[in-house]
C-alpha cells in the first residue's frame, strides 16, 4: 500500500503575500486526533516532495485543512503557493504528533501558545467540542509580526462563536487573544513578555500561570518553544514526556522552512 493518498484541493485562500491556506478532500479511512499533522507534499520529477503539516481542520470534518507560509525559494511552498482547486496533492496516511489534549492532565484552563502558523493545530483544537467539556476556559494567544498574518481572525472571533452546534460553549470558554509585535494593534508585543510582565492575564482576567490549574499547548519555532518552555518550567510546570504520557504541558514545533 503506499505511503500517501492523493487528495484533490477544494479551496485556496491567499491571507497576504506571505500566508495562505487550502482545503482538500479527505481518504475515508484517514483518523487523526486533532492537533496531529501530517507529511503533504507534491510530486517533483517523480519523486514526493514532503513537508510536515499541522491539520487545520477538526478530525470530524469531511475536509482537511493547511495553513502555510509562501517561501519564494522554499522547495514545496515555492510549489504550493501556485494550487488550484482541482490540482492533485499527496497526504501521508498516518497523522501523528504529541500536541493532543489527551497528553495532559485534567486542568482548569487550557492555554493555547501560538506563533505565525503555529496556529494551524490549534485551529483545529478550537473545534473541538471534547476540549470545551474538558476546561473551564480556553485561551488561545496567537503572536505574529504583522495583523495581515491573523489568519483565520474573523472565524474564530464571529464564526465560531455562532457554530450551531457549540458555539454557546465557545462564547462561554474560549478567549482568544491575538497579538502583534511589528506595527500598531490592540494588543501588542512578543507573547513571551506579555507573560513575564502579567499583562496578558490583566487584559484576560485570569491569574497567572500556575501549574495548580492550567494547562498548556505550545506551537511555534524553535526559539519561541524553547522560551515559552523555559518560562513555564520555572513555574513547576512539567513537560508531558512523550506521547502517552500526560503532563502539564505539551510542545510541537511549527514547521517553517519549506
Ligand atoms: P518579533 O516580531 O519580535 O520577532 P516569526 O515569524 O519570526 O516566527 O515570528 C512570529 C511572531 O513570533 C512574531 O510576533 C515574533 O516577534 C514572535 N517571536 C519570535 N521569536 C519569539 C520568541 N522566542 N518568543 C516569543 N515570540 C517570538
Amino acid at each position: 500500500m503506499a505511503a500517501f493518498n492523493t487528495e484533490k484541493v477544494l479551496s485556496v485562500h491567499h491571507w497576504n503575500d506571505t500566508l495562505f491556506s487550502f482545503t482538500t478532500t479527505r481518504d475515508a479511512a484517514l483518523r487523526f486526533h486533532n492537533g496531529h499533522f501530517v507529511m503533504i507534499g507534491l510530486e517533483v520529477e517523480g519523486k514526493p516532495l514532503m513537508r510536515a503539516y499541522s491539520i487545520a481542520s477538526a478530525n470530524y470534518e469531511d475536509q482537511l485543512e493547511f495553513l502555510s507560509i509562501k517561501v519564494p525559494d522554499g522547495p514545496l511552498t515555492s510549489r504550493l503557493q501556485h494550487l488550484q482547486p482541482g490540482d492533485a496533492i499527496l497526504v501521508s496516511r498516518k497523522p501523528v504528533g504529541t500536541l493532543v489534549v489527551d497528553d495532559l492532565l485534567p486542568g482548569k484552563n487550557l492555554y493555547l501558545f501560538a506563533t505565525g502558523t503555529g496556529l494551524a493545530p490549534f485551529m483545529s483544537i478550537i473545534k473541538d467540542p471534547d476540549v470545551y467539556e474538558r476546561f473551564e476556559k480556553v485561551v488561545l494567544i496567537h503572536g505574529v509580526r504583522y495583523k495581515s498574518e491573523l489568519a483565520y481572525h474573523d472565524y474564530i472571533s464571529n464564526e465560531l462563536p455562532n457554530n450551531e452546534y457549540f458555539g454557546e460553549m465557545v462564547r462561554e470558554k474560549l478567549i482568544y487573544y491575538p497579538t502583534v509585535t511589528r506595527e500598531p494593534f490592540r494588543n501588542e508585543g512578543r507573547i513571551t513578555q506579555l507573560i513575564e510582565t502579567g499583562k496578558l492575564f490583566e487584559d484576560i482576567g485570569l491569574p497567572p500561570l500556575d501549574p495548580a490549574h492550567d494547562r498548556a499547548m505550545i506551537c511555534g519555532s524553535p526559539a519561541m518553544l524553547a522560551d515559552i518552555s523555559g518560562l513555564l518550567d520555572a513555574r513547576g510546570f512539567n513537560v508531558s514526556p512523550g506521547v502517552g504520557q500526560p503532563g502539564d504541558y505539551v510542545i510541537e514545533r511549527a514547521f517553517v522552512e519549506k
